[in-house]
């Protein structure tokens, strides 16, 4: 079930994000790194129950979001964790992917 997620989610992306090439992120490269985030965000960034939506959220808020939980400035142990596997061009790619998403 995990794998048929990912390959819907990735073959989405993937018509999604023709022709958005002027992203700063990489949508597809962050469909990949989304795998992880699914199990709480949602399969098409959609939100779960106490887990905000993604989908369609400012790249800019989107970064400073995940750089916040890094820091500590927003606190959530879960987010926390995440976070800190990320680098920045993870967060990039993620913010373009979420962002499109509808
Ligand atoms: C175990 C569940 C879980 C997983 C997995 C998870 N998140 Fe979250 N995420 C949450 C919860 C809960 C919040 C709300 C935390 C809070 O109150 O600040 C959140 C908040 C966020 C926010 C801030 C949203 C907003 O509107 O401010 C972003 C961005 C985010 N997550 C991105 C990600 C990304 C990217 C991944 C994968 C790398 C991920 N999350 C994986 C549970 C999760």
């Amino acid at each position: 079930m995990k794998k048929f997620w990912f390959t819907a989610v990735a073959a989405l992306a993937v018509l999604a994000f023709v022709g958005t090439a002027d992203a700063a992120g990489d949508a597809a490269a962050g469909a990949k790194k989304a795998r992880s985030c699914a199990g709480c965000h949602g399969k098409k960034g959609e939100g779960k129950k106490k887990n905000p939506p993604l989908a369609g959220m400012e790249e800019a808020t989107f970064v400073k979001a995940i750089d916040d939980y890094k820091s500590g400035a927003k606190k959530n142990k879960m987010m926390k964790k995440f976070a800190k596997k990320l680098n920045d061009g993870d967060i990039a790619n993620l913010a373009a992917y979420y962002h499109a998403l509808k």
